[in-house]
């Protein structure tokens, strides 16, 4: 990824995805999870203080490895298991079958393929394992999706790869999954572009 993709951009997500604003999502997403849970793009482990008790053990799929290593008082202060199993949500060496549950918090926005690596979710979790995600995607307005189709070449420039416009319920029912609650809203506090956030459960 270069230096700045490896240096900068995971203490940049560290610090602009750590507000608190973000916590009440992150503690919403992560409620649902229990048993053997895989997270893809854990970056720098902010999820780590929202896992519940009902979860058995994470395995964390992330390329950066300062991500990783800006995860470590966090994880040290967590009783769940985390271990780093993976660097690509778009190959995952597991099994079929292997999960209870997975969770995505604003990562399907940055992976480059994000419909093969919803196709991997599926095929990890057992039937019926559940997906749980918040992300940022394709706004309801055209007014601002003009906008997001206007900003998106620079912010993938500055954010890893971050795109603005992914239409994200429809990746997640195009790689076979059930949609069994979906939240689209914008998150009050930051630009409509950014901010089209959708938070959801889905069946695999
Ligand atoms: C905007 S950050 C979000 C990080 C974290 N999920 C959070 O909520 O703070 C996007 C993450 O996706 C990761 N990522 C990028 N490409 C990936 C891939 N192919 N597979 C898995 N994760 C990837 C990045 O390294 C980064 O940690």
């Amino acid at each position: 990824m270069g230096f700045y993709g490896d240096h900068v951009v995971p203490r940049i997500v560290n610090v602009a995805c750590g507000n608190k604003e973000l916590r009440q999502y992150r503690d919403r997403v992560c409620a649902g999870l229990s048993g053997e849970v895989i997270e893809v793009g854990f970056g720098s482990g902010l999820n780590v203080p929202s896992y519940p008790a009902s979860i058995a053990r994470v395995t964390a799929i992330e390329p950066a490895d300062l991500g990783w290593r800006l995860a470590a008082d966090r994880l040290a202060a967590s009783d769940v298991p985390v271990e780093r199993a993976g660097l690509d949500g778009q190959s995952l060496p597991f099994e079929d079958d292997t999960f209870d549950s997975a969770v995505s918090t604003w990562t399907l926005c940055t992976i480059p393929d994000a419909g093969q690596a919803l196709r991997e979710l599926r095929r990890v979790l057992k039937p019926g394992g559940t997906l749980h995600f918040v992300e940022h995607g394709l706004a309801p307005d055209e007014g601002v999706q003009t906008w997001q189709h206007r900003l998106e070449p620079l912010n993938k420039r500055i954010a890893g790869g971050c795109h603005l416009s992914r239409p994200i319920a429809d990746l997640v029912t195009g790689a076979g999954f059930t949609m069994k609650e979906l939240d689209e809203f914008y998150a009050p506090g930051a630009p409509k572009p950014m901010s089209a956030f959708k938070i959801g459960v889905a069946a695999a």
